[in-house]
């Protein structure tokens, strides 16, 4: 087949393009203008008939109008919709639409951007990403970082480095200390790092954070032993109900064992740009590392996660290999390569979904978003607080808290645990938002995470009226069978 310029199937007439973006447009303002009133959530029947089917790869071109269409009305439910402001599950997401704009650029101008030389304005553009970030955690100037696909990535890149820098090439005696809280992208890193889930020590924890001394008198043990402790990994934001280790301490524990500290701080690191959120993970400069969650608290879509190291060489030390059909990297330390500083080679151009919305909005708007999830989740809190025959498992330590149904006659157990999963099922009923759940040990726990950019007082009072509603019919005895 003879392919000229003038008839390209792939290239698009500006026309063309201003009509197939638009028609995009067209059916994306119009979610955005429903949003608040669609489901917080759907999911398939048991049968998947209300799924679109599998398709066999296409072979002839279809047309766009058509395509999209069938996307926007056949495949867009049943599913979760995160960005929804009742939306109270897990770590909501995001979605900012500037950060979409800044992909549709980065997409089309397809410029490479781990390798300063070739693209040097817009490596410049993520490197003061990283910049940013790092001055927002606390971070010295002397550290770097990379854009990952999200905090479990983070945390893999994270525990490598740590390895490479710690125990060198002979690994196998290395010990990894976190706890149950940690969020389970860290067990799957370790791993993925090479090393056995054996050789991850889970401390134990009192009141959901890590107890200090358990974590002392482990890796004293260890070391007797003749293992090699080398990383903790602390958490600054729990998935589960938003717990903050005591990083300050723990910092100073690491410091005197010469162990790594890397901190998990892909849901709560955002709410160091509030007062807050600053006291309260204080100690997370002292990190060796931290991970970070751009699509969680800085309310972006999906795909933008973020690992800094305190001191950028470390990150080169694990990660740089040189091949001869590149440009050399470049020997000045303001001008990054990050395929130098980081696993990928060619990858999106994330920086800008960052740069984007963080021009346009300041970091005072997101400050002030920010501070409103706290203010959301207190308030959330007291009511539910309030309420008979609630229990209140895990107060708020950020925008996350956890609770349950306790009825004076029912001890912790299966019963007490099927039990809070009808409340749940009964509370999500409406579909006007989805709380989600987790176990705290062996205890069944509803929890509520306020992140949403979307989510405001409505959706909160709506919320916490449904839960009222639910606890007077359960007290009611008609529901608890
Ligand atoms: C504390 C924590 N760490 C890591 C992760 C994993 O992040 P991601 O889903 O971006 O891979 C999450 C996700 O919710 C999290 O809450």
């Amino acid at each position: 087949m003879q392919i000229s310029d003038d008839q390209s199937p792939l290239e698009v007439s500006a026309e063309q393009l201003r009509h197939d973006v638009n028609r995009v447009l067209d059916y994306l303002t119009q979610h955005l203008q429903t949003l608040d009133s669609q489901p917080a959530w759907d999911l398939a029947d048991d049968d998947a008939s209300n799924v679109s089917a599998r398709e066999t790869v296409p072979i002839e071109p279809g047309q766009f109008d058509a395509i999209i269409e069938d996307l926007f009305s056949n495949r867009m439910t049943p599913s979760y919709n995160p960005s929804c402001g009742g939306y109270l599950a897990y770590v909501p997401g995001g979605g900012l639409p500037h950060a979409a704009v800044a992909d549709l650029i980065s997409g089309i101008l397809n410029k490479f951007v781990t390798l300063w030389q070739v693209a040097p304005g817009f490596a410049n553009i993520e490197a003061d990403v990283i910049d940013w970030f790092s001055g927002i955690v606390g971070f010295p100037n002397t550290a770097g970082g990379y854009l990952t696909t999200g905090g479990s990535m983070a945390n893999w890149s994270a525990i490598v480095t740590a390895r490479r820098v710690q125990l060198g090439d002979q690994f196998l005696d290395g010990v990894i200390y976190t706890t149950e809280q940690s969020h389970h992208s860290v067990m799957k890193a370790a791993v993925l790092a090479g090393f056995p889930e054996a050789n991850v020590r889970l401390v134990s924890t009192t009141n959901l954070v890590i107890d200090v001394p358990a974590l002392e008198a482990q890796i004293q043990s260890d070391q007797e032993r003749g293992a090699r402790p080398f990383l903790v990994v602390a958490n600054a934001g729990t998935t589960n109900t938003g717990a903050v280790d005591d990083l300050s301490t723990i910092a100073r524990v690491c410091k005197e064992h010469n162990l790594w500290l890397h901190t998990d701080a892909a849901y709560g690191g955002f709410f160091m740009l509030t007062k807050r959120g600053k006291n309260r993970l204080s100690g997370i400069e002292l990190s060796d590392s931290i991970t970070l969650d751009p699509h969680k608290g800085l309310f972006l879509p999906y795909g933008t996660g973020c690992l800094l190291v305190k001191n950028a060489c470390h990150l080169e030390q694990a990660h740089k290999v040189a091949a001869k059909y590149l440009p050399p990297f470049q020997e000045e330390s303001d001008r990054i390569d990050f395929c130098g500083i980081s696993p990928e080679l060619s990858r999106d151009f994330r920086g800008l979904r960052v740069w984007l919305p963080f021009k346009l909005f300041g970091t005072q708007t997101f400050a002030a978003y920010l501070d409103e999830k706290l203010d959301l989740c207190q308030y959330a809190f007291k009511q539910i607080q309030a309420l008979e025959q609630i229990e209140i498992l895990a107060e708020p330590t950020l925008s996350t808290f956890a609770f349950r149904y306790r009825p004076r006659d029912c001890s912790p157990g299966d019963e007490l645990n099927s039990l809070n999963q009808r409340f749940l099922t009964e509370v999500n009923r409406t579909k006007r938002f989805l709380l989600s759940a987790t176990y705290l040990g062996d205890e069944f726990t509803i929890r509520i995470c306020v992140l949403s950019f979307r989510t405001h007082q409505r959706h909160i009072d709506d919320c916490v009226e449904e839960v009222r509603r639910v606890t007077r019919l359960f007290n009611d005895g008609s529901s608890t069978n």
